[in-house]
């Protein structure tokens, strides 16, 4: 993809944004009351979204962070996924959330979601700002999903090209 000629068409202002993380947080604050949560933000694409999620979770928890390879500077999934950066702790004694920006092909959610089941958390369950369900190329709902939408690369947010534009406050895509 070559963005020097394309356009920029806003997705998601930060107040839908804000509004829906808040939404989200609620939700997960009533599903969680009582259990040792442990939040596990895939970076580097969802360090906004979780730093807001956790922030709207009223509840006791820890936070995790695992680096998986995804997209490079282009905008193809390859299929595999490698952990280059594993979490510090065991997760058994735990109810994980697995927090991540987007669901794209799917394959970044379901290795580690397979990964993490086979180390027995208490509970395992998904969460994703965004779903972009038409991309699917392995089967993979989350427990929490945000906003459904159409297949076209965005960025902001915490989501990039180049490793750019995660600082941006909206979501936008780039169009001919
Ligand atoms: P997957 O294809 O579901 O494995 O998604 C892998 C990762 O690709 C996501 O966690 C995002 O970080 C990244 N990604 C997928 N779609 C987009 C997009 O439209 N913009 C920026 N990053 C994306
Ligand atoms: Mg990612």
């Amino acid at each position: 993809m070559d963005i020097t000629n394309m356009n920029k068409e806003i997705l998601l202002t930060k107040d839908e944004i804000n509004m829906k993380v808040i939404e989200m947080g609620k939700l997960i604050t009533e599903d969680y009351k009582g259990k040792k949560i442990v939040v596990i933000s895939l970076l580097k694409g969802s360090f906004i979204f979780t730093a807001d999620l956790i922030r709207n979770i009223d509840l006791p928890l820890v936070i995790e962070f695992m680096i998986t390879s995804s997209y490079g500077h282009g905008h193809e999934s390859s299929g595999e996924v490698k952990v280059i950066k594993d979490v510090d702790i065991d997760i058994s004694e735990y109810d994980v959330l697995i927090v991540d920006d987007i669901i794209d092909s799917g394959n970044t959610m379901k290795n580690i979601y397979e990964l993490l089941s086979s180390r027995n958390p208490k509970s395992l369950k998904t969460c994703t700002l965004l779903d972009k369900p038409s991309r699917r190329t392995v089967e993979f709902t989350a427990d929490y999903t945000g906003f459904v939408i159409p297949d076209k690369f965005i960025v902001g947010y915490g989501l990039n090209y180049g490793d750019y534009y995660r600082n941006v406050d909206h979501i936008f895509a780039f169009v001919e």
